[in-house]
């Protein structure tokens, strides 16, 4: 009961919180964030009332538990909220070449050793239509059709993966197109040879990255989450 007082509390310090769109305006300063949640002690009351068949031991304990947990709560919820406000999603894909090479764990590693964080991941061979779609920018170029063929011949690992630059650092780490120019040390320069089989694709920009993670992924497919290891990757001094 206690712990379901203090989740509700939490709910509750988050609703008197600002919003994502607002987290770098109050990442100002804790001061305000804390503010907030003194100022809007009035409204404590309202969130007691809510444990409804409570004995009045049981709303007194509960008053305690929620005014503990709600500057707690604040702060952790603040600290999360400021780091979603600066976070961007890129669509990733090994290709069936990567996959039939059994890549797939060196390719995620390169990823997550770095400290993005995966949202979303999932298998499927894609069908030839499903392909054209994907690479629609491509369909005025002759080797189109070969590329689609190729893309739709297999299993794709499609997956998202979030943190602050991954879009464009992500290209950094898949490496050049052409493998034959790829640097050494990136995924294409150390595990691929031809443009053809470059075994990974990665979303080019911004405005691709929102089609494309739209196009892969429903998004209920795709998870919100706090990473224990975000505050050692992202704090600054
Ligand atoms: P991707 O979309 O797969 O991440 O690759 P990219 O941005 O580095 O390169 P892009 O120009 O979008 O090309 C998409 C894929 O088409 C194949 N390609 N073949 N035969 C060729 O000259 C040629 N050029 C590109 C590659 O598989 C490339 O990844
Ligand atoms: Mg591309």
């Amino acid at each position: 009961m206690s712990s379901q007082i203090c989740r509700s509390a939490s709910r509750a310090a988050r609703s008197l919180l600002p919003s994502a769109k607002n987290a770098r305006f109050f990442s100002e300063g804790r001061a305000i964030g804390a503010a907030a949640v003194v100022s809007a002690g009035g409204k404590v009351p309202l969130f007691a009332s809510n444990f409804g068949n409570s004995t009045a031991g049981n709303i007194s304990r509960s008053w305690i538990c929620g005014l503990l947990a709600l500057p707690a709560a604040a702060f952790m919820i603040q600290d999360q909220e400021v780091h979603a406000a600066e976070m961007e999603r890129t669509f990733i894909a090994i290709k069936p070449d990567g996959v039939q090479r059994g890549l797939i764990s060196e390719i995620v590693s390169r990823f997550e050793r770095k400290g993005f964080k995966l949202v979303g991941i999932k298998i499927l061979v894609p069908s030839k239509d499903f392909a054209q779609k994907h690479y629609h920018d491509l369909k005025e170029r002759p080797f189109f059709n070969g590329l689609c063929e190729f893309l739709s011949s297999g299993p794709v690992v499609a997956m998202v993966w979030e943190g602050e630059g991954v879009i464009r650092y992500g290209r950094k780490l898949i490496g050049a197109t052409d493998p034959q120019k790829s640097e050494p040390g990136t995924i294409r320069g150390d595990l691929a040879v031809v443009v053809g089989r470059n075994i990974i694709h990665g979303s080019d920009g911004p405005e691709t990255a929102k089609d494309e993670i739209k196009l892969w992924f429903k998004p209920e497919e795709l998870v919100s989450y706090t990473s224990n290891a975000e505050k050692w990757i992202y704090e600054q001094n």
